[in-house]
């Protein structure tokens, strides 16, 4: 993002009408350029009211991610955990921002949230939609003195550090995680998880742990997404402060990572469980072969493979993808 775009967004975040006169003037460039940048913001699913006479304005304005408020969120010690803690901008995924500079970072732990993705990256393959300064879009990078085999139900225990993130906002008991990590509200996609092995040796071993969570998805963005969502705002009935849920769900991450790297996912078995929404239910399952099955879940076990009941008896699954039946 160059310099003056950044300026013109912190100008306009306070949600005041700003002549293009003016805005001229501050950014020391012709009116018609400020329409031009006004023109980039807006393909980036900003909301950006234009009125004659008065000028222009991001309605309810906007709150950028602030470092120091993220870190107020967490304790001494879960900030010596991690070496360094960036927010950025807008870059093509904050998980490939970790993977691709591993090689330079020394054997430590690091976060980076950014404001915006432009290749926001999804389980199997798909897209993550990640508008500016809307959502949470948080990566970490993190070393475990183990071999990957040790990481097995890594990404079901962040599912329930998320949930306990959004514990802080609501009691609702329609909040739940569909194996093996999306965290659902009312079934429809509050949060997702997409976590990649990095490095490994005999002895240890890196993942990038990516996090998406929906705060306040814009109208913009609706029609880029495939799967029934959910936002923060919309479950919560409230304004949500981003840098809250962002410092929130930071100090319950680092807390989860350390438990699960001295405990495994035997920690957060019992946890996951109560959370699970597909316990009993009838179920649709596809396998990493595109085989789909049909049967009831019933659970996980202790490595946080998916059970599903068939004809032929209790089948366990390492990956797949699951979708619960709706029932005639
Ligand atoms: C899913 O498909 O459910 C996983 C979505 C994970 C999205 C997050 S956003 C931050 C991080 N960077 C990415 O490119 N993806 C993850």
């Amino acid at each position: 993002m160059t310099e003056t775009l950044k300026k013109l967004i912190t100008i306009l975040k306070d949600g005041e009408f700003h002549s293009g006169e003016q805005l001229g003037k501050t950014l020391g460039v012709t009116r018609s350029a400020v329409w031009k940048l006004i023109k980039q913001l807006s393909t980036w699913d900003l909301e950006i009211e234009s009125v004659t006479n008065k000028g222009y304005r991001i309605p309810g304005g906007l709150t950028l991610l602030s470092k120091e408020k993220i870190l107020s969120f967490l304790s001494f010690d879960q900030q010596a955990r991690l070496e360094k803690i960036e927010i950025l901008d807008n870059i093509p995924s904050t998980n490939d921002y970790l993977l691709h500079s591993l090689q330079a970072r020394p054997n430590k732990n690091y976060a980076c949230f950014a404001e915006k993705q432009t290749h926001g990256k999804g389980r199997r393959g798909r897209t993550w939609i990640a508008p500016f300064a809307k959502n949470i879009y948080l990566s970490v990078l993190w070393r475990f003195p183990q071999d990957p085999s040790a990481l097995s139900g890594l990404s079901l225990a962040i599912a329930v550090s998320i949930i306990e993130t959004l514990k802080h906002y609501t009691t609702t008991q329609e909040l739940g995680i569909k194996w093996p990590n999306d965290v659902l509200y009312k079934n429809h996609k509050l949060a997702g998880i997409l976590v990649e092995l990095a490095g490994e040796s005999n002895d240890n071993c890196s993942a990038v742990i990516g996090v998406g969570l929906n705060v306040d998805m814009p109208n913009a963005s609706h029609q880029y997404i495939t799967q029934p969502w959910a936002d923060l705002q919309n479950m919560t009935q409230t304004i949500v402060d981003r840098n809250e849920v962002a410092g929130l769900l930071l100090s319950h991450l680092v807390n989860t990572l350390i438990l699960f790297q001295n405990q495994g996912f035997h920690a957060f078995t019992e946890k996951w469980q109560t959370l699970d929404l597909t316990l009993g239910k009838p179920i649709s399952l596809t396998n990493s072969a595109s085989e789909k099955l049909q049967g009831i879940g019933r659970g996980i076990n202790e490595q946080g493979h998916f059970l599903l009941e068939t004809p032929c008896g209790i089948k366990s699954f390492s990956s797949g993808e699951v979708s619960i039946r709706l029932s005639n």
